[in-house]
């Protein structure tokens, strides 16, 4: 069972972390997005279960750019790693984490990580695909933290890569492809329409009448126990948060 593969590896990874005593991070969160407080919370608590200093420092959304900079540049200084939970109030750049405290791996000079989700998905596509090379890959969304990154990843590894957005005509059928992962933040896509791909990897995260789901509309309840679409929750969401961790010991 995919669930079940998903668990050994989370295992795994989590094991080979060890302790990250001595380490510190800031994370900045700017006003409220239901998401990154899901993100951000799962975050602080396994960083500090690995014994990590951590410090939550929450902006009100009307923040001023320079005031953001200031808690990056000057009072961001003194940890291992910080980072800026996206997305920022349309109002606001995202400020350049230095490349030495850069755990998200948006830093173009930071050659030591990967963005924590776009590692995420290569993690599960490997173990459950094994080799990408010649597969044929499709990817939903040209975000900067995930799609267009992981696009160029697949590409490094051998995969044929096509990528989709919002503008793109999408097949009724993805059955021409081995991996379809959806990162698009809208619920659109149904389970059904990826019955013969062998794998789909959900990065979406909403909460719909309360409960956290994906970016794939599953009929009801079916989604615990698909046998080729990543779950939310305890699906990617939970490497993504494993690999703050993991990049942060990378970078430290
Ligand atoms: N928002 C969604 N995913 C991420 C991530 O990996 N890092 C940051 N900083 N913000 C995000």
């Amino acid at each position: 069972m995919l669930k079940d593969k998903l668990d050994l590896l989370y295992r795994k990874q989590f094991e080979e972390l060890g302790s990250l005593e001595g380490t510190s991070i800031q994370i900045i969160t700017v006003g409220n997005d239901v998401a990154s407080e899901i993100y951000v919370r799962n975050k602080i608590k396994l960083l500090e279960k690995l014994n990590c200093r951590v410090v939550h420092t929450k902006l009100e959304a009307n923040i001023t750019q320079d005031k953001l900079n200031d808690q990056v540049y000057l009072y961001g200084r003194e940890f291992t790693g910080q980072f800026v939970q996206l997305p920022l109030p349309e109002h606001l750049k995202e400020p350049d984490i230095p490349a030495f405290q850069d755990v998200d791996g948006f830093n173009s000079s930071n050659k030591k990580v990967l963005p924590c989700t776009v590692q995420a998905c290569l993690d599960i596509i490997q173990e459950i695909e094994g080799d990408i090379k010649g597969k044929n890959i499709a990817i939903l969304g040209r975000s900067n933290i995930v799609g267009l990154p992981l696009v160029v990843e697949c590409i490094k590894l051998g995969g044929t890569v096509s990528s989709f957005n919002s503008n793109s005509v999408l097949p009724k059928k993805w059955d021409a492809y081995d991996i379809v992962v959806s990162a698009t933040g809208n619920r659109f896509l149904t389970a059904e329409e990826f019955q013969n791909v062998n794998l789909v990897v959900d990065v979406g995260i909403h909460r719909v009448e309360g409960k956290v789901c994906g970016d794939i509309i599953h009929e009801k309840n079916k989604f615990l126990n698909s046998k080729n679409i990543t779950p939310v929750p305890f699906g990617v969401g939970r490497f993504t948060v494993l690999n703050v961790a993991r990049n942060l010991k990378k970078i430290k």
